[in-house]
């Protein structure tokens, strides 16, 4: 849902969150390092990054389904990192998950209509009829017929089994909903009829979503922020049309980069940064700054220092020494660079 800027409240805020993987003989993985962001309420974040950057760990840590290491979660007024586990329940009410893959969030003995009853069952004392009616309007507005809560989850395709863990997640009018890849596993068309579904839910709800995905081309459909991850860190924010079309990180660059654009004189004539290399292990990250292995600008105080967050022009911050040293783009795209120029010719912007 659009939100005015004197309306915007924060509905989730998550503060240097880290968490941290015990992976034996002593050995620490830092899956999510040091991660800070927000949404605001009946706002969708859009979260990116290749896999293994830490999406998934980030969305479970904020629902407490992965324990944090340390630093802070706040849904609303409460401190989500600050319950014990039984206080736990009352919030299961408040924030939901939508997995990547539909055939297994659902549990194959149980009929539709028991699964969609079971939540409204342990978290609210509606009697039968009117759970039967909520029931129902779940399915109206995941576009399914009422006739099947009847059925099982294998008389239902991918996209179908989505709409129904959709229907899931939004039954008790959650306040946040993980969306973990809702549409990776689905085919193209498939996917716009889910995405199309999520829009129209937005619209509606003030419910706010944290959408993780790889694909860039959805997460901009869907957020009108976007939050760009690379091993276990932030490395840019922004709303999501200033992400896309001025990317101010090397590393959101190389994503757009990834993105085929329909018109091919375009595709032929864009500005691009080929991703080479693998993603270092979390285990071994580099120093200073994590992209340095595979950034074609890298810097000698990129190996020495970590880069702050640094503000961007048109919105949010980009963690890249490029705006403090070197060519000196003072808050503005790294695309300029990316013709070849730019180590003798510094460019300012402003
Ligand atoms: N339970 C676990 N124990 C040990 N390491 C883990 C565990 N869960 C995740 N990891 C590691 O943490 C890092 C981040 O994983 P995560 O699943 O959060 O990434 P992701 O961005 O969601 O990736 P993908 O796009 O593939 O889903 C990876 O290196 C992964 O191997
Ligand atoms: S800080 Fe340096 S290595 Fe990192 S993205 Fe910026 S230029 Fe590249
Ligand atoms: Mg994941």
């Amino acid at each position: 849902m659009t939100t005015t800027s004197e309306s915007r409240v924060p509905k989730l805020r998550v503060e240097d969150l880290e968490v941290t993987f015990d992976v034996g003989r002593g050995r620490k993985l830092h899956a999510v390092d040091g991660v800070s962001f927000h949404v605001d309420e009946g706002e969708t974040l859009g979260l990116v990054g290749e896999s293994g950057s830490g999406k998934s760990t980030t969305g479970m840590a904020v629902l407490r389904l992965a324990e944090p290491t340390s630093g802070r979660v706040y849904l609303g007024d409460t401190e989500v990192t600050g319950l014990r586990s039984r206080q736990l329940r009352p919030l299961r009410k408040r924030m939901q998950i939508v997995f990547q893959d539909p055939y297994s969030s659902l549990d194959p003995s149980m009929t539709i209509g028991q699964q969609l009853d079971e939540p409204l069952k342990v978290h609210t004392s509606l009697s039968k009829a009117e759970r039967r009616a909520r029931v129902d309007e779940a399915l109206d507005t995941v576009k399914l017929s009422r006739r099947y809560t009847s059925r099982y989850p294998n008389e239902f395709s991918g996209g179908q089994r989505q709409r129904i863990a959709i229907a899931r997640a939004m039954i008790l009018d959650p306040e946040l909903v993980v969306c973990d890849e809702p549409v990776s596993a689905l085919d193209v068309s498939t996917q716009s009829q889910i995405v199309n579904l999520l829009l129209g839910i937005q619209e509606q709800s003030r419910t706010s979503f944290l959408f993780i995905a790889h694909d860039l081309a959805v997460v901009r459909l869907v957020s009108a922020r976007t939050a760009v991850m690379y091993l276990g860190q932030l490395v840019e924010t922004g709303p999501s049309a200033r992400v896309y079309d001025a990317p101010a990180h090397p590393y959101t660059a190389a994503l757009n980069s990834a993105i085929p654009i329909p018109d091919p004189d375009r595709q032929r004539t864009r500005d691009r940064i080929v991703l080479g290399g693998d993603q270092p292990s979390p285990l071994t990250p580099p120093s200073g700054c994590r992209f340095r292995t595979r950034c074609p600008f890298a810097m000698e105080v990129c190996a020495e220092e970590a880069p702050p967050q640094y503000p961007i022009d048109g919105g949010g911050y980009a963690a890249c020494h490029l705006h403090t040293h070197g060519p000196q783009l003072r808050g503005a795209s790294v695309l300029p660079l990316i013709h070849g120029d730019h180590l003798t010719t510094p460019l300012v912007s402003r």
